[in-house]
């Protein structure tokens, strides 16, 4: 009786920790957005992810806000950028700081249509 409590105990103990690795954990945002802005990602996808124009010549930082990619796609695609884009490793930004990040994108509401924009329909 004892020993089997033990051995669950056991168990509890070896899988917790692997569980925790791959569940996603719900970043923070208000921290996200002060990393978003000292790692530099503002300098090419603007400060509200709204995209820019500063990326390297003849490129784009595109729109990231709203977010439509999952959280692991923007984590492989920072460690392992196709074009343009500088990498990210886990040394300049940790797994979590990229939770964070994705935490903060996710605040940034959907722009207004045009037709609700009155400047833009004189
Ligand atoms: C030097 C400019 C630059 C910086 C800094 C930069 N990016 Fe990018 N990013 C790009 C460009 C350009 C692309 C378009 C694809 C490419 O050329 O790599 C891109 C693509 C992306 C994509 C894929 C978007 C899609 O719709 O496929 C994500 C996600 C992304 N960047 C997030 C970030 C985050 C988060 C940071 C900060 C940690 C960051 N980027 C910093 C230039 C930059």
């Amino acid at each position: 009786m004892n020993l089997s409590i033990m051995s669950l105990l056991a168990l509890t103990f070896l899988v917790l920790p692997l569980a925790g690795q791959s569940a996603a954990k719900a970043g923070n945002a208000e921290s996200g957005k002060k990393i978003y802005a000292a790692v530099g990602c503002y300098q090419c996808h603007g400060l509200q992810g709204q995209g820019g124009s500063a990326a390297p010549v003849g490129s784009y930082g595109p729109r990231l806000a709203p977010v439509k990619l999952p959280v692991v796609a923007i984590r492989a695609y920072l460690r392992h950028p196709s074009g343009n884009m500088p990498p990210y490793t886990a040394k300049v930004l940790s797994d979590a700081q990229i939770d964070d990040i994705f935490a903060f994108l996710k605040t940034i509401p959907a722009a207004p249509p045009v037709k609700d924009i009155p400047l833009l329909n004189p």
